[in-house]
């Protein structure tokens, strides 16, 4: 496996691929990976001839009060994980390869990056965008993973494919959660021993929420009652229910359904979701 800090290296690797006709799948990371992240390098290396993955905490969607400067890095780990998933390249850039002084980015994401994790979180979805494009204009990738765990993130990244016609497929990998249901995430490292009992609770009740709704509980209860039970735990940032497709206020042409949430425990902010036939 190539470990490039460097465009210039990479492309090298790049050129010879493209010459030989291989195809090329991304899957872009900050890092601190996991076992959710090494399973969407799994997934591409069954889709693709070759896997190129990017190691990169990318300043521009993290605001001035989040976690930018305390986000676990494990740099040396990773590249040993990311071997044993035979990769081929892992991308670890610094930021003046990313974003060079001459280098502009206005596309902008639009009233996605306004609704639920945007609503506290509205430079996020703009700075993710802008990092994922300038991959793709580096790596020039076929196809690209991202997990279903963030799942607004996917919907801004497919739109960002679509708009710019950039051609690029975009696939995505399931929630890999841990045995007690907790979706995993760099952050879960942030949670004390007392916090990681109590984050269970985020998925049990959005799964308790989902029975009700297929026990044929009607839809404000079910979210008033979700709303409630996790405020029992956690400071509640949203819990919404909706169309698993489009985002947006489920509708009698709505085939599923999507029960998407953020909380706070402590110091840490959780996204969690799951989606289900309707
Ligand atoms: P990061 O949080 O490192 O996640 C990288 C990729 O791994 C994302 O596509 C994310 O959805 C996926 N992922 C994380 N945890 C997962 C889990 N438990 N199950 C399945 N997939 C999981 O998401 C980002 O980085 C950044 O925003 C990025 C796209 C790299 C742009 O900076």
């Amino acid at each position: 496996m190539k470990v490039a800090t460097t465009i210039e290296s990479l492309q090298d690797l790049l050129k010879d691929w493209t010459e030989k006709k291989h195809t090329i799948a991304l899957v872009p990371t900050m890092g601190g990976l996991h076992e959710g992240h090494l399973s969407l390098v799994r997934m591409a290396k069954n889709q693709a001839d070759k896997v190129v993955v990017s190691v990169y905490l990318n300043p521009a969607q993290f605001a001035q009060n989040e976690d930018f400067d305390s986000y676990p890095i494990s740099t040396e780990s990773d590249i040993v994980e990311l071997e044993k998933c035979s990769a081929d390249a892992v991308f670890i850039p610094n930021s003046e390869q990313i974003y060079p002084k001459d280098w502009s980015f206005d596309y902008q994401v639009g009233e996605i990056s306004s609704i639920l994790c945007g609503v506290t979180r509205p430079h996020f979805f703009n700075g993710v965008a802008k990092v994922v494009y300038r991959l793709f204009e580096i790596v020039r990738p076929d196809i690209a993973i991202f997990g279903q765990k963030d799942f607004q993130q996917l919907f801004v990244i497919k739109k960002m494919v679509d708009d710019l016609s950039l051609g690029i497929n975009i696939l995505s990998h399931s929630i890999v959660r841990e045995q007690d249901g907790l979706a995993m995430s760099t952050r879960n490292k942030y949670l004390n021993k007392k916090e990681r009992v109590t984050a269970i609770q985020l998925s049990a009740c959005m799964n308790s929420a989902k029975d009700k709704y297929l026990s044929g509980m009607q839809i404000d209860k079910v979210n008033t009652e979700l709303r409630q039970e996790l405020s029992e735990n956690f400071e509640l940032d949203y819990a919404e229910i909706v169309d698993a497709n489009t985002l947006k206020i489920i509708t009698d042409n709505t085939v599923q359904i999507g029960i998407l949430c953020a909380v706070v425990l402590g110091s840490t902010r959780l996204i969690d979701n799951i989606t289900f036939w309707r």
